[in-house]
Protein backbone atom coordinates (compact mmCIF):
# COMPACT_ATOMS: atom_id res chain seq x y z
CA UNK A 1 0.00 0.00 0.00
CA UNK A 2 0.86 3.32 -0.94
CA UNK A 3 0.60 6.90 1.30
CA UNK A 4 -0.11 10.00 -0.63
CA UNK A 5 -0.05 13.15 1.21
CA UNK A 6 0.23 15.58 -1.48
CA UNK A 7 -3.06 16.51 -3.58
CA UNK A 8 -1.18 16.94 -6.74
CA UNK A 9 0.43 13.58 -5.94
CA UNK A 10 -3.25 12.14 -5.76
CA UNK A 11 -4.53 13.50 -8.70
CA UNK A 12 -1.79 12.68 -10.49
CA UNK A 13 -2.16 8.84 -9.42
CA UNK A 14 -5.57 8.77 -10.14
CA UNK A 15 -5.47 10.72 -13.79
CA UNK A 16 -2.83 8.01 -14.87
CA UNK A 17 -5.13 4.76 -13.33
CA UNK A 18 -8.13 6.71 -15.35
CA UNK A 19 -5.76 6.95 -18.66
CA UNK A 20 -5.44 2.84 -17.83
CA UNK A 21 -9.24 2.15 -17.76
CA UNK A 22 -8.71 1.19 -14.64
CA UNK A 23 -11.89 1.66 -11.57
CA UNK A 24 -11.21 3.86 -8.70
CA UNK A 25 -13.32 3.42 -5.41
CA UNK A 26 -12.91 6.16 -2.79
CA UNK A 27 -13.87 5.55 1.02
CA UNK A 28 -13.17 9.01 2.79
CA UNK A 29 -12.41 8.67 6.48
CA UNK A 30 -10.86 10.60 9.25
CA UNK A 31 -9.26 7.62 10.01
CA UNK A 32 -9.14 5.46 13.28
CA UNK A 33 -10.21 2.25 12.11
CA UNK A 34 -12.57 0.22 13.17
CA UNK A 35 -14.72 -2.65 11.93
CA UNK A 36 -16.98 -0.69 10.31
CA UNK A 37 -14.27 1.40 8.18
CA UNK A 38 -12.78 -1.67 7.21
CA UNK A 39 -16.22 -3.35 5.82
CA UNK A 40 -16.44 -0.31 4.20
CA UNK A 41 -12.82 -0.73 2.42
CA UNK A 42 -13.63 -4.47 1.95
CA UNK A 43 -16.96 -3.38 0.03
CA UNK A 44 -14.95 -0.72 -2.22
CA UNK A 45 -11.91 -3.76 -3.03
CA UNK A 46 -15.19 -5.66 -4.25
CA UNK A 47 -16.44 -2.99 -6.66
CA UNK A 48 -12.84 -1.38 -8.23
CA UNK A 49 -9.58 -1.99 -9.52
CA UNK A 50 -7.78 0.45 -6.84
CA UNK A 51 -9.26 1.47 -4.14
CA UNK A 52 -8.35 5.03 -1.92
CA UNK A 53 -8.83 5.68 1.59
CA UNK A 54 -8.68 9.14 2.39
CA UNK A 55 -7.43 9.79 5.66
CA UNK A 56 -8.05 13.51 6.85
CA UNK A 57 -9.30 14.80 9.89
CA UNK A 58 -11.30 17.68 8.67
CA UNK A 59 -11.42 20.67 11.18
CA UNK A 60 -14.06 22.58 9.02
CA UNK A 61 -16.70 19.90 10.13
CA UNK A 62 -16.20 20.65 14.11
CA UNK A 63 -17.61 23.32 15.29
CA UNK A 64 -16.29 25.64 18.26
CA UNK A 65 -16.20 23.07 21.95
CA UNK A 66 -16.15 20.12 19.60
CA UNK A 67 -13.20 17.03 19.64
CA UNK A 68 -11.23 18.45 16.75
CA UNK A 69 -8.16 18.25 18.99
CA UNK A 70 -8.99 15.37 20.69
CA UNK A 71 -10.06 13.04 17.86
CA UNK A 72 -7.72 9.72 18.19
CA UNK A 73 -4.83 9.67 15.68
CA UNK A 74 -2.35 6.69 14.55
CA UNK A 75 -1.22 6.95 10.97
CA UNK A 76 1.03 3.87 11.62
CA UNK A 77 -1.70 2.01 13.10
CA UNK A 78 -4.12 2.62 10.46
CA UNK A 79 -2.07 2.10 7.50
CA UNK A 80 -1.56 -1.85 8.59
CA UNK A 81 -5.50 -1.75 9.08
CA UNK A 82 -6.07 -0.61 5.68
CA UNK A 83 -2.97 -2.46 4.12
CA UNK A 84 -4.42 -5.37 6.10
CA UNK A 85 -8.02 -5.20 3.45
CA UNK A 86 -6.04 -4.83 0.24
CA UNK A 87 -5.84 -1.01 -0.09
CA UNK A 88 -4.27 0.27 -2.92
CA UNK A 89 -3.35 3.63 -1.48
CA UNK A 90 -3.42 5.70 1.76
CA UNK A 91 -4.07 9.20 1.03
CA UNK A 92 -3.23 11.51 4.31
CA UNK A 93 -2.98 15.42 3.26
CA UNK A 94 -2.38 18.01 5.68
CA UNK A 95 -4.48 20.93 6.83
CA UNK A 96 -2.61 23.51 5.28
CA UNK A 97 -2.71 21.82 1.91
CA UNK A 98 -6.13 21.36 1.86
CA UNK A 99 -6.85 24.64 2.80
CA UNK A 100 -4.24 26.79 2.10
CA UNK A 101 -4.13 30.54 2.99
CA UNK A 102 -7.04 31.89 1.22
CA UNK A 103 -9.24 29.15 1.16
CA UNK A 104 -12.62 30.66 1.09
CA UNK A 105 -15.25 28.46 -0.68
CA UNK A 106 -18.14 25.79 1.11
CA UNK A 107 -20.52 23.79 -0.30
CA UNK A 108 -24.24 24.04 1.55
CA UNK A 109 -26.75 21.32 1.05
CA UNK A 110 -29.37 23.73 2.16
CA UNK A 111 -32.48 21.81 3.57
CA UNK A 112 -31.18 18.37 4.19
CA UNK A 113 -28.48 19.97 6.57
CA UNK A 114 -30.48 22.12 8.54
CA UNK A 115 -32.22 19.33 10.57
CA UNK A 116 -31.38 16.28 12.86
CA UNK A 117 -27.66 16.75 13.71
CA UNK A 118 -27.18 20.06 11.29
CA UNK A 119 -29.54 21.61 14.17
CA UNK A 120 -26.85 21.04 17.08
CA UNK A 121 -24.17 21.50 14.89
CA UNK A 122 -24.15 24.61 12.72
CA UNK A 123 -21.95 24.47 9.47
CA UNK A 124 -21.50 20.36 10.62
CA UNK A 125 -22.82 19.39 6.83
CA UNK A 126 -20.91 22.41 4.69
CA UNK A 127 -17.77 21.30 6.15
CA UNK A 128 -18.76 17.85 5.17
CA UNK A 129 -19.50 18.01 2.02
CA UNK A 130 -16.77 20.83 1.22
CA UNK A 131 -14.47 18.46 2.13
CA UNK A 132 -15.68 15.67 0.54
CA UNK A 133 -15.68 17.30 -2.83
CA UNK A 134 -12.26 18.40 -2.64
CA UNK A 135 -11.25 14.17 -1.77
CA UNK A 136 -13.70 13.37 -4.79
CA UNK A 137 -12.04 16.19 -7.14
CA UNK A 138 -8.31 14.88 -5.88
CA UNK A 139 -9.26 10.73 -5.90
CA UNK A 140 -11.99 11.10 -9.18
CA UNK A 141 -13.12 7.96 -8.08
CA UNK A 142 -15.75 5.89 -10.24
CA UNK A 143 -17.63 5.13 -6.88
CA UNK A 144 -17.60 6.16 -3.25
CA UNK A 145 -18.36 4.21 -0.50
CA UNK A 146 -19.59 5.48 3.05
CA UNK A 147 -21.55 4.21 6.09
CA UNK A 148 -25.30 3.97 6.38
CA UNK A 149 -24.53 5.08 10.59
CA UNK A 150 -23.78 8.60 9.21
CA UNK A 151 -27.63 8.99 8.16
CA UNK A 152 -27.69 12.11 7.24
CA UNK A 153 -24.50 12.73 5.92
CA UNK A 154 -24.76 9.93 3.67
CA UNK A 155 -28.29 11.53 2.53
CA UNK A 156 -26.31 15.27 1.83
CA UNK A 157 -23.64 13.67 0.03
CA UNK A 158 -26.50 11.90 -2.21
CA UNK A 159 -27.81 15.17 -2.73
CA UNK A 160 -24.42 17.17 -3.35
CA UNK A 161 -23.69 14.78 -6.30
CA UNK A 162 -27.05 14.83 -7.65
CA UNK A 163 -27.06 18.39 -7.84
CA UNK A 164 -23.69 19.50 -9.06
CA UNK A 165 -23.75 16.28 -11.72
CA UNK A 166 -20.65 14.85 -10.18
CA UNK A 167 -19.69 11.38 -12.19
CA UNK A 168 -19.51 8.98 -8.78
CA UNK A 169 -21.71 6.57 -7.83
CA UNK A 170 -22.51 6.93 -4.20
CA UNK A 171 -22.39 2.99 -2.58
CA UNK A 172 -23.89 3.08 1.47
CA UNK A 173 -23.24 0.43 3.53
CA UNK A 174 -25.13 -0.91 6.35
CA UNK A 175 -23.39 -0.41 10.41
CA UNK A 176 -21.38 -2.73 11.84
CA UNK A 177 -22.18 -3.47 15.38
CA UNK A 178 -20.35 -4.38 18.19
CA UNK A 179 -21.14 -7.89 19.61
CA UNK A 180 -23.23 -6.07 22.10
CA UNK A 181 -25.17 -4.13 19.55
CA UNK A 182 -22.80 -1.19 19.63
CA UNK A 183 -22.78 0.99 16.48
CA UNK A 184 -18.91 1.30 15.72
CA UNK A 185 -17.46 4.45 15.67
CA UNK A 186 -14.52 6.21 16.37
CA UNK A 187 -15.87 8.04 19.29
CA UNK A 188 -16.67 4.72 21.19
CA UNK A 189 -13.16 5.19 21.93
CA UNK A 190 -14.13 7.74 24.66
CA UNK A 191 -16.01 5.71 26.38
CA UNK A 192 -15.13 3.32 29.59
CA UNK A 193 -16.80 0.11 29.78
CA UNK A 194 -19.77 1.16 31.83
CA UNK A 195 -20.51 3.86 29.70
CA UNK A 196 -20.27 1.98 26.39
CA UNK A 197 -23.14 -0.13 28.39
CA UNK A 198 -24.99 3.08 29.25
CA UNK A 199 -24.80 3.58 25.33
CA UNK A 200 -26.68 0.64 24.61
CA UNK A 201 -29.57 2.33 25.31
CA UNK A 202 -29.50 3.23 21.19
CA UNK A 203 -29.76 -0.17 20.48
CA UNK A 204 -32.25 -1.10 22.83
CA UNK A 205 -34.18 1.50 21.02
CA UNK A 206 -33.74 0.22 18.18
CA UNK A 207 -34.93 -3.19 18.89
CA UNK A 208 -37.79 -1.82 20.81
CA UNK A 209 -38.84 0.10 17.94
CA UNK A 210 -38.70 -2.92 15.41
CA UNK A 211 -40.45 -5.69 17.38
CA UNK A 212 -42.85 -2.37 17.72
CA UNK A 213 -43.50 -2.63 14.24
CA UNK A 214 -43.35 -6.07 13.41
CA UNK A 215 -46.27 -6.30 16.25
CA UNK A 216 -48.29 -4.08 14.61
CA UNK A 217 -51.69 -4.27 13.71
CA UNK A 218 -52.68 -0.79 12.32
CA UNK A 219 -50.03 2.35 11.42
CA UNK A 220 -48.30 3.20 14.34
CA UNK A 221 -47.72 7.55 15.47
CA UNK A 222 -43.88 8.09 14.56
CA UNK A 223 -44.52 11.35 17.90
CA UNK A 224 -45.69 8.27 19.91
CA UNK A 225 -42.96 6.31 19.78
CA UNK A 226 -40.47 8.95 19.94
CA UNK A 227 -41.40 10.05 23.11
CA UNK A 228 -41.85 6.32 24.39
CA UNK A 229 -38.17 6.02 22.94
CA UNK A 230 -36.74 9.32 24.78
CA UNK A 231 -38.64 8.09 28.09
CA UNK A 232 -36.57 5.01 27.95
CA UNK A 233 -33.32 6.72 27.16
CA UNK A 234 -33.87 9.61 30.05
CA UNK A 235 -34.09 7.06 32.29
CA UNK A 236 -29.98 5.36 31.41
CA UNK A 237 -28.14 7.33 34.16
CA UNK A 238 -25.45 9.79 32.27
CA UNK A 239 -27.74 9.62 28.74
CA UNK A 240 -28.55 12.89 27.34
CA UNK A 241 -31.21 13.05 24.38
CA UNK A 242 -30.16 15.40 21.65
CA UNK A 243 -32.53 13.80 19.03
CA UNK A 244 -35.35 10.89 18.34
CA UNK A 245 -37.05 10.78 14.94
CA UNK A 246 -38.97 8.97 12.86
CA UNK A 247 -37.85 10.15 9.37
CA UNK A 248 -38.50 9.41 5.70
CA UNK A 249 -35.33 7.75 4.50
CA UNK A 250 -35.06 9.80 1.48
CA UNK A 251 -35.84 12.89 2.31
CA UNK A 252 -35.26 13.15 6.01
CA UNK A 253 -38.77 14.78 6.94
CA UNK A 254 -40.67 13.76 9.45
CA UNK A 255 -43.01 10.72 9.64
CA UNK A 256 -46.64 10.61 11.05
CA UNK A 257 -46.83 7.29 10.69
CA UNK A 258 -43.90 4.60 10.62
CA UNK A 259 -44.13 2.98 6.74
CA UNK A 260 -42.27 1.16 5.09
CA UNK A 261 -39.15 3.93 4.06
CA UNK A 262 -39.19 5.20 7.61
CA UNK A 263 -35.94 5.35 9.42
CA UNK A 264 -35.37 5.83 13.36
CA UNK A 265 -32.55 8.23 13.94
CA UNK A 266 -31.31 8.97 17.00
CA UNK A 267 -28.40 11.30 18.64
CA UNK A 268 -27.31 11.12 22.86
CA UNK A 269 -24.80 12.92 24.49
CA UNK A 270 -23.18 10.48 27.08
CA UNK A 271 -21.80 11.62 30.19
CA UNK A 272 -21.99 15.41 28.81
CA UNK A 273 -18.69 14.26 26.17
CA UNK A 274 -19.73 11.97 23.98
CA UNK A 275 -21.65 12.69 21.24
CA UNK A 276 -23.03 9.43 19.72
CA UNK A 277 -25.58 8.92 16.83
CA UNK A 278 -27.52 5.54 15.56
CA UNK A 279 -30.12 4.58 13.29
CA UNK A 280 -32.12 1.83 12.14
CA UNK A 281 -34.72 0.66 8.99
CA UNK A 282 -38.33 0.37 10.78
CA UNK A 283 -39.22 -2.33 7.98
CA UNK A 284 -43.29 -2.30 8.21
CA UNK A 285 -44.36 -6.05 7.23
O1 LIG B 1 -17.79 10.30 8.02
C1 LIG B 1 -16.67 10.80 8.14
O2 LIG B 1 -15.73 10.19 8.63
C2 LIG B 1 -16.44 12.23 7.67
O3 LIG B 1 -17.54 13.02 7.91
C3 LIG B 1 -16.00 12.31 6.20
C4 LIG B 1 -17.07 11.80 5.25
C5 LIG B 1 -14.72 11.51 5.99
C6 LIG B 1 -15.70 13.77 5.83
O4 LIG B 1 -14.72 14.31 6.61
Amino acid sequence: MKLVQKPFEMSALAACWRGQGLKIALVPTMGWFHEGHLALMRRARQSADRVVVSLFVNPIQFGPGEDLAAYPRDLQRDSELAAGVGVDVLYAPSVTDMYPTGFQTSIRVAELSKGLCGAGRPGHFDGVCTVVMKLLQQTQPHLAVFGEKDFQQLAVIRRMVHDLDLPVEIVSHPIVRETSGLAMSSRNSYLTEEEKEQALCLYRAILFAQAKVTGAVQPLSAEEMCSEIEKMIRQVPGCVVDYVEIVDADNLERCETVNENSRLIMAIKVHERVRLIDNARLCVV
